[in-house]
């Protein structure tokens, strides 16, 4: 019995150690105020993240985060805070989760999406910091794939259409952006992401 479960821990023992000593957490008696901060998840799924960012010469001088989430995205967020800190805004917008799952050597597949929160959460901080200092969002355009070919819709349209709450449904981002009414090869890519993000987003 033990033996079995011990082959079923399948986590690196470097998610290990982030698990059991997360880096950076964001602890209520402490004194951080940060200058950008970002929340995505949905607490009804038990996966919320917030993270808080101080900016000094546009890079990341410190970094805060709290979450709910599970194993996976602790080990991931704080793996993502070590690497974040002294990265210039520029370098931090495009941490990948595929980046953080590589320095933690890796996470079982299905463990995979937990790992986005952290990232994901990193880049609203930084959008909320640029939004609050008035200082123009290039980052955001220049991390945009487009999704659908034809009409040329990015998943960052749709992120900021399922975000606001204006598009929910595959109808509606279909009717608002035109995706998947010209060849439809994008429909099954449009789904998933239209799900993933309304996950993300508590939506
Ligand atoms: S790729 Fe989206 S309709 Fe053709």
């Amino acid at each position: 019995m033990a033996n079995s479960f011990m082959a079923q821990w399948v986590y690196t023992d470097t998610v290990k150690d982030h698990f059991m000593n997360p880096r950076n957490i964001w602890k209520d008696d402490e004194d951080f105020t940060p200058d950008g901060v970002g929340e995505v998840g949905s607490l009804a799924c038990g996966d919320q993240m917030r993270v808080g960012i101080k900016v000094s010469d546009g890079r990341i001088k410190d970094l805060r985060w709290l979450t709910y989430g599970c194993a996976s995205a602790i080990a991931s967020t704080s793996m993502m805070s070590e690497m974040a800190i002294g990265m210039t805004l520029e370098e931090a917008y495009h941490l990948t989760p595929q980046m953080i799952t590589e320095s933690l050597g890796g996470l079982p597949e299905h463990k995979f999406h937990c790992s986005v929160l952290g990232d994901k959460a990193l880049r609203a901080a930084i959008d909320d910091y640029l939004e609050k200092n008035g200082i123009e969002n290039t980052y955001k355009a220049k991390t945009a794939r487009i999704v659908c070919e034809c009409k040329g819709v990015t998943d960052t349209r749709i992120e900021e259409l399922v975000k606001s709450g204006e598009c929910l449904t595959f109808d509606s981002l279909s009717q608002k952006t035109g995706c998947s009414t010209v060849c439809g090869k994008c429909r099954n890519e449009i789904i998933a992401l239209l799900e993933e993000y309304k996950h993300i987003y508590g939506k």
